[in-house]
């Protein structure tokens, strides 16, 4: 296949670019390094695939269509958008530039779409969208709750989909992510911050009395989940959960790096902050029936393969 990802230098979107590169695919990823996090590190985390004759890489912002519709040839079989300002918690304090990128954005990636014929869109939602709604949430759910800046983008965006796949001969296939980890995630991730208190002594910050509640999920199955709705080709417009359905405590989750550490994270408990969700927990039962969506890794194997990762590439 011939794809285009955006966003392809980030956390999720330089795993998945890894992953067809590997399966043999042709890849244009389309990054501008923003400066949400440290750009050095979306540059290392494409360093390896740009060695490879099958990855293009254009550095461009999403915002400016007119240039990346002009560098962009013909024959893609899919666009997975990906590229956004990510970050709830950043969306709460600083809300200016959310919507330019994750929604204006979005529709020149649609218009791109349209204007280059590529019939499959997958597109990069989140749990985030529910906020505080009765667990375990549901696609069908017919009143949505987003209770932050970045989550009110991701449903706009997916009713820009809708349109697009009405009006045009579009394929838009949302697929809401659960607290995603793994190699290279993103620094303002919790995992990154417990294992920086772990391995480099930062205090770590906990909103809350860690009763919070996260259904994490490892890349490489939302990765597989991505791969199969890019091949899921039977309707215009679907939504689907991408989480393992299964949620841990904030609290949990610090216990099992101390234990397979050995060591203490070095707590310090501040209030909660509102707009963000007390508990996510994925129904993928409509990911497992129509996409056979399989999530393999749980979170105690799961937080191992992060450790391991993380102490080959500590920094700082
Ligand atoms: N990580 C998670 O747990 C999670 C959960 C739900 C949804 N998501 C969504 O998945 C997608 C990927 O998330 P991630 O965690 O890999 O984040 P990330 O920040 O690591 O990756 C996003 C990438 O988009 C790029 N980008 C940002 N603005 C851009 C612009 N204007 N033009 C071009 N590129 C731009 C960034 O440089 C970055 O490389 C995002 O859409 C995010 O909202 C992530």
């Amino acid at each position: 296949m011939k794809l285009i990802v955006t966003g392809g230098a980030g956390f999720i979107g330089s795993n998945l670019c890894d992953y067809l590169l590997y399966n043999n695919h042709k890849v244009l990823c389309i990054d501008n390094f923003d400066n949400y996090y440290n750009p050095k590190i979306k540059s290392n985390n494409i360093a390896n695939a740009r060695k490879n004759k099958n990855f293009k890489f254009l550095k461009a912002d999403i915002k400016d269509l007119s240039i990346i519709e002009s560098i962009i040839d013909d024959n893609y079989d899919a666009i997975i958008h990906l590229a956004a300002k990510a970050g709830v918690r950043y969306s709460l304090e600083y809300p200016v530039g959310y919507e330019e990128i994750n929604v204006v954005g979005t529709r020149n990636i649609l218009a791109l779409a349209v204007k280059k014929g590529i019939k499959q869109f997958i597109f990069a939602s989140s749990s985030s969208i529910y906020g505080n709604s009765p667990t375990p949430f549901k696609e069908n759910y017919n009143s949505l709750n987003p209770i932050s800046p970045y989550a009110q983008t991701k449903l706009l965006s997916e009713e820009l989909g809708k349109e697009y796949s009405e009006k045009y001969d579009i394929n838009f296939i949302s697929l809401r992510f659960f607290s995603v980890y793994g190699p290279r995630l993103r620094p303002d991730l919790v995992m990154n911050k417990i294992a920086g208190s772990i391995f480099k002594g930062e205090k770590l910050k906990i909103f809350g009395d860690g009763s919070s509640a996260r259904d994490y999920t490892y890349v490489d199955d939302i990765i597989s989940g991505i791969i199969s709705a890019i091949e899921y080709k039977k309707s215009k417009f679907e939504i689907f959960n991408l989480g393992n359905g299964n949620p841990i405590k904030l609290s949990e989750i610090i216990k099992l790096f101390e234990t397979y550490t050995n060591s203490r994270a070095n707590i310090e408990y501040v209030d909660t902050i509102k707009g963000e969700s007390e508990i996510t927990w994925a129904d993928n039962t409509k990911a497992k029936e129509v996409l056979g969506f399989n999530p393999k890794i749980n979170v105690e194997k799961g937080v191992k393969l992060f450790i391991d990762w993380y102490k080959n590439n500590i920094t700082g």
